[in-house]
């Protein structure tokens, strides 16, 4: 089987790199890649690339990701966000190969308290979430096989990340203030790329489980919840380690203005994935517990 994958050396697609390896050969691509266009802001150019290589399955982990910057490049957010998915995704159809895509919780107003599902309406909040629905809507329109994975609170021990920033924070300062009033489930990109190899290998053999799908790990939090779990657990296993930090004082989102606004209800239901393809999502502390003890 051969597997084009877009966007590489994010953080899904970084660990893409190793779940999809044992299922075929894989082409790894970035926008710098040179044999083969990789570039979302080259939409044609994409296009050929999946013509000239004729792979069967394209894996998209490419994206716009810089919520706050897309709302002052929405021309540049759509492009890669939903022009660029919606060439690869024709483009998929014409070789007659699977697209898999990712979107995000962002697509979502944020009201209520409930596990979105994947029925319910959108309503973005933001340049980025209404890029990836139109994302979305471009792949469905294009006729082809396709998973589509929205997701949420995406961290890699790899870069920079969220715990790793509450870390320095906790070691430079007494007192933290973190956003108390998002809800949602901070998912591993490990865990995201095994589910995406598992349902790939499911949907190559029974095609009706294609779709649209929600994929976070299980449980839910807030920033202020993730953020004093975290240092909870460094202190834990690293009594010795140096933090400072005496109070984790719970603020709202209007505490920090954003360029973007987000969405304050970020739960995902996952029940639909979990049924599809017989998978269990672990609890969202043991992959945070995972990269923690990678990174400290
Ligand atoms: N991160 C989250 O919290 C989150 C939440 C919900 C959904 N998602 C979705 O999950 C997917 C994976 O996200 P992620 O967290 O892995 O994002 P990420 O770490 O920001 O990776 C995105 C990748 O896209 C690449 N990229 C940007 N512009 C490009 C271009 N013009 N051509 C080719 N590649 C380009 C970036 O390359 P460079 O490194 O060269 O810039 C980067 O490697 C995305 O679809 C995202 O929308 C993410």
């Amino acid at each position: 089987m051969k597997i084009l994958l877009l966007g590489k050396n994010g953080q899904v697609g970084w660990e893409l790199q190793r779940s999809l390896a044992p299922l075929g050969e894989v082409l790894a691509l970035d926008r710098h890649s040179l044999e083969f266009c990789g570039d979302l802001s080259q939409a044609e150019r994409l296009a050929q690339t999946v013509r000239d290589f004729r792979p069967d399955v394209v894996v998209n982990a490419a994206a716009h990701t810089a919520v706050d910057k897309a709302e002052s490049e929405p021309e540049l957010a759509r492009m890669l966000n939903a022009t660029a998915p919606g060439a690869l995704a024709r483009a998929a159809a014409e070789v007659g190969a699977w697209f898999v895509h990712y979107s995000t919780d962002y697509v979502f107003n944020g009201e209520g308290d409930q596990a979105w599902q994947e029925g319910d309406a959108t309503g973005p909040l933001s340049v980025y979430g209404q890029t990836k629905l139109e994302g979305e809507q471009a792949i469905a329109a294009s006729g082809c096989r396709h998973l589509i994975f929205r997701t949420s609170w995406v961290y890699a021990a790899r870069g920079g990340n969220f715990a790793k920033t509450m870390l320095r924070l906790a070691g430079e300062r007494e007192r933290l203030t973190v956003i108390d009033d998002q809800h949602g489930a901070p998912t591993g990109a490990d865990v995201i790329a095994d589910v995406t190899a598992h349902a790939l290998r499911c949907v190559l053999h029974k095609p009706e489980l294609g779709g649209l799908y929600h994929l976070v790990a299980s449980g839910e939090t807030t920033w202020h919840g993730y953020a004093s779990h975290v240092i909870a657990q460094a202190r834990q296993r690293h009594p010795a380690l140096d933090l400072k930090v005496t109070e984790i004082a719970p603020v709202p989102t209007t505490a920090f203005p954003t360029a973007a606004q987000r969405p304050l209800n970020s739960r995902l239901n996952t029940s639909k994935l979990q049924q599809a393809f017989g998978l269990v999502l672990p609890p969202w502390q043991h992959g945070v517990n995972r990269m923690l003890t990678e990174i400290l």
